[in-house]
């Protein structure tokens, strides 16, 4: 916190108090100048007891922790069933079922049990007992801690219920509005967010469930899968061209203008809101450390709000000072530069991923502890992909990916023997319309990165 309270103030100026860092960047815009459209809204529901949080909502959160087993580690062709008998043997006897089918070929170590998840009901208002019976499944890969001599951990975001990271801040925020009264909590509001997707998604679920009109403004040039699930959750989307932020047109300042512009409704403000932080510092960071048995020392992830990487790092150094955070920077990204110099510079190029990298300091990026930053390129979140695809039986997005390349550069900073942690963001199949799409990445220079199959074990593609 305090190295980037410092390190704005060096942007912005000494006399700048804190909520001026705060709101800063949210309040550099000129007024709204373009029509907006009148965003659709449903009919209210009055009657509907809503006070339960139903389902899979309540379920947010308590993600597996993909890396070392929790009981005896077994190796060979038989260690699967081995370790899966241990784990399960260090439990209360019929708490969970094990579903074992052998090793898979070509995963260095995939394995699986189902289990009750313990802390479905962490939402304020708790789910009934009886949906308190989620099941999520828990796997084990280790050939990049073999690779690298570290422990290396990845947390499964992409196992939300609305398949991303971006369902924690989504849901926290939602449900505050309800708590502070700014959205009726019978449902029939209206909430309004800018976003890269997949914050749209979670949105669009939640709002879905909780009987609330979700509107959801993105650029133009975000996968088509994540717009059309939006869509398909019932949610309106609106596109704008892909402008700078110091652009009246941007998709943040649209968005905020259809909040204003319709009655009732609520931004949800991820990029600047600190509910967003916080859903990482008392969900994804606790559990982090619980499920890692409070053995991590290094902490790495890519930012798009910052918030991922503020409650994380808050949470981790909460619980041990010693933990090292960085985040990974894609190309055109300006924070990289921010964590070394302390000015937001952007560095050269673009990115083929999506929901990360930025152009300015946001309120919650501003509020993380991070001690280092690494720049990463395209050639090697795609190698990355491949890599989990093959050998780890992982189908993940590009911010995941690369978040995993940032994690193999910390173990070795780290050196050997430590625990370093990172996020798996969403899935791959949020982009069949993009990177996964035939010749995606061959017309983008991308072809040799993702043509080149590296052994399990050879990180030398991570530069
Ligand atoms: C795919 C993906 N990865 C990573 C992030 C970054 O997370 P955060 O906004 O917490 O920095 C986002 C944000 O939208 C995202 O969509």
């Amino acid at each position: 916190m305090a190295f980037a309270t410092r390190a704005l103030r060096r942007v912005l100026g000494p006399a700048a108090g804190a909520a001026t860092l705060v709101v800063a960047a949210a309040t550099a815009v000129s007024p709204p100048a373009l029509a907006e459209p009148a965003p659709a809204k449903e009919p209210a529901e009055t009657s509907r007891d809503r006070a339960p949080v139903h389902g899979l909502i309540g379920a947010i959160g308590n993600t597996p922790l993909i890396g070392e087993p929790a009981g005896p580690r077994a190796s060979g062709p038989s260690g699967t069933a081995a370790g899966c008998a241990a784990a399960l043997a260090a439990r209360r006897p019929g708490a969970e079922r094990a579903s074992h089918a052998g090793p898979l070929p070509g995963f260095s170590s995939l394995r699986a049990t189902r289990r009750p998840c313990p802390c479905v009901a962490r939402w304020p208002r708790p789910a009934p007992p009886h949906r308190r019976t989620a099941t999520a499944p828990r796997a084990e890969l280790h050939s990049l801690s073999a690779a690298t001599g570290c422990r290396i951990l990845a947390k499964a975001e992409h196992l939300n219920p609305g398949g991303s990271i971006k369902d924690r801040p989504a849901a926290r925020i939602i449900l505050r509005a309800e708590q502070e009264g700014r959205l009726p909590a019978g449902g029939g509001g209206t909430i309004v967010e800018g976003t890269g997707g997949n914050t749209g998604v979670g949105m669009a679920l939640v709002a879905a469930a909780r009987g609330h009109a979700a509107v959801l403004v993105m650029p133009e040039t975000i996968s088509t899968d994540k717009m059309d699930l939006m869509r398909s959750l019932g949610a309106r989307v609106v596109t704008r061209p892909p402008v700078p932020f110091s652009d009246p047109r941007h998709y943040v300042h649209t968005a905020r203008r259809i909040a204003e512009a319709t009655p009732g409704a609520v931004f949800g403000d991820q990029f600047e809101s600190l509910e967003n932080m916080r859903s990482h510092l008392e969900g994804t960071g606790p559990e982090i450390w619980r499920q890692a048995g409070g053995r991590v020392d290094g902490f790495v992830c890519a930012a798009g709000t910052g918030g991922t990487i503020a409650g994380v790092s808050h949470a981790l150094k909460e619980r041990s000072p010693a933990v090292r955070v960085y985040v990974i920077d894609p190309p055109g990204s300006s924070l990289a530069a921010f964590v070394d110099d302390g000015v937001p510079f952007p560095s050269d190029g673009g990115t083929i991923t999506e929901g990360i990298g930025i152009g300015r300091v946001t309120a919650n990026f501003a509020s993380a502890r991070v001690d280092g930053a690494f720049r990463g390129s395209d050639e090697e979140a795609v190698a990355m992909m491949g890599y989990l695809l093959r050998h780890e039986g992982l189908f993940v997005g590009p911010s995941a990916a690369l978040n995993v390349v940032g994690a193999v550069k910390l173990a070795r900073v780290l050196g050997r023997g430590k625990t370093v942690v990172t996020i798996l963001c969403d899935g791959g199949e949020r982009y069949r319309a993009s990177v996964n799409k035939p010749g995606y990445l061959q017309e983008r220079g991308l072809g040799a990165a993702a043509a080149v199959r590296h052994a399990e074990g050879d990180l030398r593609f991570v530069r």
